[in-house]
């Protein structure tokens, strides 16, 4: 089972941004989190992040072939992006969106993802152990 995690902008800054609203866990440790997780539930996982949106559209048309499904990060893209959203549905893979704080008790412009309505669903809320949450829903799906 290979999956492709991917983590949008400003996710590099996670552990030093906002950390009243995004805790103290570094992109390295969700990184890690993600390796490990993989490792236990007999799973590959490659991981990428990127500050620019052109970026990500490539790196999921490049890695969409090799992974059976993606777990995604969208940061501020998830309420801006149709090209993400293009990219993303064009794989044709399983989706599994993550937000490490709940969007929906934020701002207004933060309650519409253009990414929900082409995902298998969505984690809001609980920090990095969301990674770990989708990894698991990753094996569920790919098992099934
Ligand atoms: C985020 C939520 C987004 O609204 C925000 O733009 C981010 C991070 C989250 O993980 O909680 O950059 O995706």
């Amino acid at each position: 089972m290979r999956i492709f995690c991917v983590n949008g902008p400003n996710l590099n800054l996670l552990g030093k941004r906002e950390p009243e609203i995004y805790g103290s866990t570094t992109l390295e440790d969700i990184n890690t989190i993600c390796v490990d997780e993989a490792k236990a539930l007999g799973m590959e996982v490659q991981c990428f992040q990127s500050n620019s949106e052109g970026a990500l559209v490539d790196a999921i048309q490049d890695k969409g072939a090799w992974a059976e499904a993606i777990i995604i990060n969208p940061a501020a893209y998830t309420h801006t992006s149709v090209a993400l959203r293009d990219a993303l549905a064009a794989v044709g893979k399983p989706i599994i969106e993550v937000h490490l704080s709940n969007v929906y008790a934020r701002e207004d412009f933060r309650h519409h993802s253009f990414i929900a309505p082409i995902a298998v669903g969505q984690i809001s809320g609980f920090g990095s152990d969301g990674y770990r949450m989708a990894m698991h829903a990753a094996h569920r799906i790919l098992s099934a």
